[in-house]
Order: structure tokens, then C-alpha cells, then sequence
């Protein structure tokens, strides 16, 4: 597959403009299906980081006063230029992240639906006004643009959790550095160069490139600096709980992303077929690095045999290749590291008593390629049943009832997806209920969408992604009680 826009494919950061890095170093943009080099892009720290929060502090004071139709139509031509171009941008996106051709067009169609739908949110009430305490006053309670914001992007989703920051951001008249995932950066760049073109001032948003060495250099400034008012991120617990005791220094607002351990629970009276399906997707869609992805199956005992036979079934037939083959259904781990990451997980639930249904072991691909695999008799002492898997690892567990179902679900320090199948509607009220999780899907795992709130309990996160609750994520409130009136 060719690139036909070549222009997509930068080699420079953003930082107000075009650049290198000040001395010029630059570092590989690597495959993971080929581990050749793919570009290089200017090796940056904490110098270029200053100089983008500057330049984005100064766009702040042109954006915030721009009319909301200025705003929205940029982010109208943005999202047209996105759909225009997605093919190439989906190329570049498996190159650089390994994700199927198909999945990398689905992200990018999907970002840039959150540029349309925050054109239109933005032309929402930013305020109101309440009744007085006293006679001669009135109160107005306002929304502003709470200034420059950064945000830290992971490798997973390399266009959409760009978007799902910066559309809402921009909407509401911020201006964002953003700081993408080493692994994955030509993606964000490209979409930025097409803002760009679109119309976007330059400086209103930059992109901030660096390596793996760098890239805590760049996050101590952003989440130092007294200009930026914002850091959201998107990523594991353990960063995000780092980042956001640095950005408590200077109390910055924050919205985090974090790790997720998705309990999929299907009980005796659910739909077979739907669960099969819905399961298969929502573990093996990404190769399972997904934050919302089903990292705990709980199947109950009546259909727990019928269930597990076409289950390996399916999982058998997932074909495992490059990304940019049009035929394969899961594409390479990350890295080699997130594949040993499989086997120690796997090497460890056998010994504590799992049972190897299929897969276990790297694909003879080779590399960061991995064999779609499930284990049975899983329990909560596995590592795997622990933490974020963020690989093709299925862990099932047989249960009795409902009431015991919701205990081990929620035997998570996470809580952001969670996921049941019952064709029961006193159950399924209960069940969704007493799920301690931010994103239920009832019957369904196609809950993404810009209109709804993005975000988990517990230890997976602060704030919301989407929604209106996503713009308010990007405004301060204001209280003015204006005295003196009569
Ligand atoms: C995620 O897992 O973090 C995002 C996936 C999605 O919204 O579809």
C-alpha cells in the first residue's frame, strides 16, 4: 500500500511552525510487524517544550476571542480534510501502531466525527443565570476557556485519543501542546498538518516529538510550567498517578485515562451468539491493547461448556499478519517487549492452575506477532486477572450466580468498561447497577461514541472524555454576583 498525500508523512514537529529540534537530533519511528525504520522526526526536551507552551500561551489570547462559528467551522473543514484523506493517514497509522488496515480507517473515520460533533457542541449556552439572593443583585454563572492545556497520548489509539482531548479543547477555546506516544507520533502529526490546512492558526495547537529518554523530560516541564493550566492523559495507572502528583504542585486541572480490567460477564439466559460475538471483538480487536478491552470472562455454568467450544472455534480463525495485508483479522503486538509481557502472563496463570485452550505462545511471524490465545480456570491470583493484559489473551472463569458474578467483577482496582450479556431486565437493571465501572455495555461493546462520557471509577481515571461533559472538562466556571442594581 502506497501513501499518495506524501505530505503527510512529516519528518518535523510543530511547535508554532514547522522544526527540528534545537540541536537537531532526531530518533526512528520503527514497524512493528517489519521492525524496520519507518522516518525520524526531531528528538526533542524540555527546551522545545518551553518555546511550544509560550507560543501556545500567546495563540491562547487569539483563539479564546475568535467567534464560536470562527472555531467551528475550522473544526468542520478539519474533519472533511480527515475523511479525505483517511486512506493515506490509515497507512501511516498500521506503519507506525500495527493495527489492521480496516481498524486504522474505522479510528480515523471515527476522530474526526469528534471534531463535527464538537462543532456543534460549542454552539451550546455557556452559562445561566439564578435568582438573586438579594434584591438589588443579579447572578450570571459563566463558562471561559480555561487556557493552555497539554495533553499526553498513548500509543493505542494513535488518532483518537488525540482527538477526543483536542476537538473539545479547541471548541472551547484552548489552545493544547500535545505530546504523543513516541511509538506512534506520525499519526497526530499528519492530522495537525491538516488542521493547518484547514485553516487552524499555527500555534494554537503544536506537537511535541521526542524518544523514549526524552519523554519524561518533556512531561516534567509540561506538568511543571505555570502556563499550562490543563493535563490530560491517557495511558497506565501507575503514569498517570506519577504525572498527577507533579501537576498537583501547581494545582492544574486534569483529566487521566487510565488502565482498565474489564470484567465480560454472560449469563445462562443471554443471547450465545451475540456474546460469541461481541467477546471476540472486544478482546482481540487492537490485539487486546485496548483500555477497554475484556480482561476478565466470566461465563455461568449452564452455558459454560456450549460457550467455550465455539469460542476456540472462533478464536481459531482470527488470522494473525501485517497489518496492511487486507485480510488480517489482528495484526503485531506493539514491541517484543509486550509479547514476552504475554508469555510471562501466560507462563504464570498455567502454573497456578489455568488451562491452555488455544494459542500460548508467539506466532511464527515471529517478533511482536502473537497467537490469539485463551485459558480457562482462570482466578484472581493470576497476573493476568490483576492488571491491564493489553494483548490477545482471553482468562475464563465458570460461575454459579449473579450475586457472586458482581463480587469477582468488581474485584478490580479499575473500573472503566464492563461488559454482561443477560436477556433478563430485572437482572440486567440490577447487574448494571452494581457494576463499579464508568462505561457499562449492556448486550453490546460498541459503546464508543462522541456523544456519550468516556472515563472510568476507581483507579481508571478523573474526568470524562465526550459528551458535554467532555467540553466542561476544557472550561473554568465563573460565579459573578453583580450587586448594586436597584
Ligand atoms: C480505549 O480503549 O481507550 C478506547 C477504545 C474506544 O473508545 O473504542
Amino acid at each position: 500500500m502506497i501513501i499518495k498525500n506524501k505530505d503527510l508523512l512529516c519528518s518535523k514537529a510543530i511547535i508554532g511552525d514547522w522544526c527540528n529540534a534545537f540541536d537537531k537530533s532526531t530518533f526512528n519511528i520503527m514497524n512493528p510487524a517489519t521492525n524496520e525504520s519507518i522516518g525520524t522526526l526531531p528528538n526533542m526536551g524540555e527546551h522545545e517544550t518551553i518555546k511550544a507552551i509560550e507560543i501556545a500561551n500567546e495563540a491562547f489570547q487569539m483563539w479564546k476571542n475568535q467567534t464560536v462559528d470562527f472555531r467551528s467551522n475550522i473544526l468542520r473543514s478539519w474533519a472533511e480534510l480527515i475523511r479525505e484523506n483517511k486512506d493515506d493517514l490509515a497507512v501511516i497509522m498500521t506503519m507506525e501502531q500495527g493495527k489492521t488496515i480496516k481498524e486504522s480507517i474505522g479510528e480515523i473515520v471515527y476522530s474526526a466525527s469528534f471534531l463535527d460533533w464538537y462543532a456543534e457542541e460549542a454552539q451550546r449556552p455557556i452559562g445561566r443565570m439564578m435568582p438573586a439572593h438579594q434584591t438589588d443583585q443579579k447572578i450570571l454563572i459563566t463558562h471561559e476557556p480555561l487556557g493552555v492545556g497539554a495533553t499526553i497520548t498513548p500509543w493505542n489509539f494513535p488518532a483518537l485519543m488525540v482527538m477526543r482531548e483536542v476537538a473539545p479543547a479547541l471548541a472551547a477555546g484552548c489552545t493544547v501542546v500535545i505530546k504523543p506516544s513516541e511509538l506512534t507520533p506520525l499519526t497526530p502529526l499528519a492530522l495537525v498538518k491538516l488542521a493547518i490546512d484547514a485553516g487552524l492558526p499555527l500555534g494554537v495547537l503544536s506537537v511535541i516529538t521526542g524518544d523514549k529518554k526524552n519523554t519524561p523530560k518533556i512531561g516534567d516541564v509540561l506538568t511543571s510550567h505555570l502556563k499550562i493550566n490543563k493535563i490530560s492523559f491517557t495511558g497506565s495507572t501507575a503514569t498517570g498517578i506519577m504525572l498527577a502528583k507533579k501537576a498537583m504542585e501547581s494545582v492544574k486541572k486534569m483529566s487521566l485515562e487510565l488502565g482498565g480490567n474489564a470484567p465480560f460477564i454472560v449469563f445462562d439466559d443471554a443471547d450465545i451468539d451475540a456474546a460469541l460475538t461481541g467477546l471476540i471483538s472486544s478482546k482481540y480487536r487492537n490485539s487486546g491493547q485496548a483500555c477497554v478491552a475484556t480482561n476478565r470472562v466470566f461465563i455461568q455454568k449452564g452455558i459454560y461448556n456450549d460457550f467455550i467450544v465455539k469460542f476456540i472455534k472462533k478464536v481459531e480463525l482470527l488470522k494473525v499478519g501485517n497489518g496492511l495485508d487486507a485480510d488480517v483479522d489482528m495484526g503485531p503486538l506493539i514491541s517484543i517487549e509486550a509479547s514476552e509481557n504475554m508469555e510471562n502472563y501466560i507462563k504464570d496463570s498455567l502454573l497456578k492452575g489455568g488451562e491452555l485452550l488455544t494459542g500460548g505462545k508467539r506466532h511464527k511471524l515471529g517478533k511482536s506477532f502473537f497467537e490469539p490465545t485463551v485459558i480457562a480456570n482462570a482466578s484472581d491470583e493470576m497476573m493476568p486477572c490483576q492488571c491491564e493484559i493489553f494483548g490477545p489473551l482471553t482468562m475464563i472463569q465458570k460461575f454459579d450466580s449473579e450475586e457472586e458474578v458482581i463480587k469477582l467483577a468488581n474485584n478490580s482496582i479499575h473500573g472503566l468498561a464492563a461488559y454482561f450479556y443477560s436477556n433478563d431486565r430485572k437482572r440486567s437493571w440490577r447487574v448494571s447497577e452494581a457494576l463499579k465501572a464508568g462505561i457499562i455495555g449492556e448486550n453490546t461493546v460498541s459503546f464508543s461514541t462522541p456523544r456519550a462520557p468516556f472515563g472510568g471509577y476507581k483507579q481508571s481515571g478523573i474526568g470524562r472524555n465526550g459528551g458535554s461533559e467532555g467540553l466542561v472538562e476544557w472550561q473554568e466556571v465563573k460565579y459573578r454576583c453583580i450587586g448594586d442594581l436597584n
